[in-house]
């Protein structure tokens, strides 16, 4: 932490927060980053969809976009790591800036627009781990790029592709850079969508849980609509939430008015209580993963008492470093262990019960 904090995080911080992304990646990927020798706390372990978490802290999708790097963030003690978002087709994405710190907030604003390398450099690459027999718990986020004009082929590409190789599978309807994504989050849409993309995994070799990930910018009628449409499908899981297009007017810095979705601190309120409001319409039936502004073990707790199985995230890494995981995994097994709990599962939506 000392490192990051003195050193690497300052370097990185001179430059565009793109490119200093780019370099942590191949940090990573030369076995950069600093050795984890201890597991997770055993109260951490739980299990969900027939598959080991050691810890719930996984890192939230976005940060392995092409699926480079999960093997080396496993070993910086996250519990699973979701890849992605993939589209079918390799895509640039928007112009560049496109990608904003804003540190007094501890927010990150991007509009990076699903660039991507595709889904043969992706497929390739987790195709290449699991038969070299890589073990951990990895999600693929999958997405639709910008000028497929149908709304649902992309989905269904992308769940035939990956089915035999995730461990779950993300339907991603919230980025708010693909125009007109969003509107897939809509009840009549929403049906369809996951209908098809549940046919397409039927036809495949492995079946794994399906979620969605839903946008914190939706209103009550629509909400109520995710929460309907989850429980008529039965998929299996929710992610709460992607970024928000919202501005809270206590944002500081000057790229609070950069356009795009806000991630970090200033999403912790709105993404927790959305998932507590998921948790109760849903009557707690379907497995959430709570994302949004995490950075310390008292925030994933809150998360955890809110309703959600497992948490992410992706803004505080940025800023505290290649040691977060194993730091707040720390807190929350503390936390837990004196409000009296003897395992996390325990803990999973305390505040409703
Ligand atoms: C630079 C950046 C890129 C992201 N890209 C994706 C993405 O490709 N797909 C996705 O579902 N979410 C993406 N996200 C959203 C994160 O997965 C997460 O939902 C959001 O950042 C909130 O978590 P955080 O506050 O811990 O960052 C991205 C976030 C950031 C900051």
């Amino acid at each position: 932490m000392k490192f990051y904090a003195s050193i690497l995080g300052p370097l990185l911080f001179c430059l565009d927060a793109e490119r200093a992304h780019q370099l942590g990646l191949i940090a990573l990927k030369l076995g950069f980053y600093p050795t984890i020798r201890k597991a997770p706390d055993p109260i951490l372990k739980s299990r969900l969809w027939g598959l080991e978490f050691l810890t719930p802290l996984g890192v939230a999708a976005g940060f392995d976009k092409n699926a480079d790097v999960f093997d080396p963030l496993l070993k910086l003690g996250f519990g699973f790591v979701e890849t992605g978002t993939v589209t079918p087709k390799a895509q640039a994405g928007n112009e560049k800036p496109r990608m904003f710190r804003l540190p007094e907030d501890l927010g990150f604003i991007n509009r990076l627009g699903f660039n991507n390398k595709g889904l043969e450099y992706y497929t390739n690459n987790i195709m290449r781990w699991s038969k070299q027999g890589g073990s951990g718990v990895i999600g693929v986020n999958i997405g639709k790029n910008t000028n497929t004009k149908d709304d649902f082929s992309d989905f269904v590409s992308g769940v035939i592709a990956l089915s035999d190789y995730a461990s779950y599978l993300v339907i991603n309807i919230s980025s708010p850079n693909t125009p007109g994504l969003r509107n897939l989050q809509s009840r009549v849409k929403l049906k369809k969508l996951l209908d098809s993309v549940i046919l397409a995994r039927g036809k495949a070799n492995k079946q794994p849980p399906l979620l969605v990930k839903m946008a914190p910018d939706l209103s009550v009628s629509e909400t109520n609509d995710v929460a309907e449409v989850a429980k008529e499908t039965n998929i299996d899981g929710i992610i709460v939430s992607n970024t928000t297009v919202e501005r809270p007017n206590t944002l500081k810095n000057k790229n609070k008015f950069e356009k795009g979705g806000l991630s970090g601190e200033p999403l912790f309120t709105t993404s927790t209580e959305l998932l507590r409001n998921m948790y109760h319409l849903t009557g707690g039936k379907i497995p959430l993963i709570g994302v949004g502004g995490i950075s310390n073990g008292a925030q994933a707790y809150e998360k955890i008492k809110a309703g959600a199985s497992l948490i992410q995230l992706y803004s505080a890494m940025v800023y505290q470093g290649p040691k977060i995981a194993v730091i707040i995994s720390k807190e929350l097994a503390w936390l837990l262990k004196n409000d009296g709990f003897t395992s996390i599962s325990q803990a999973i939506g305390a505040d409703h019960h």
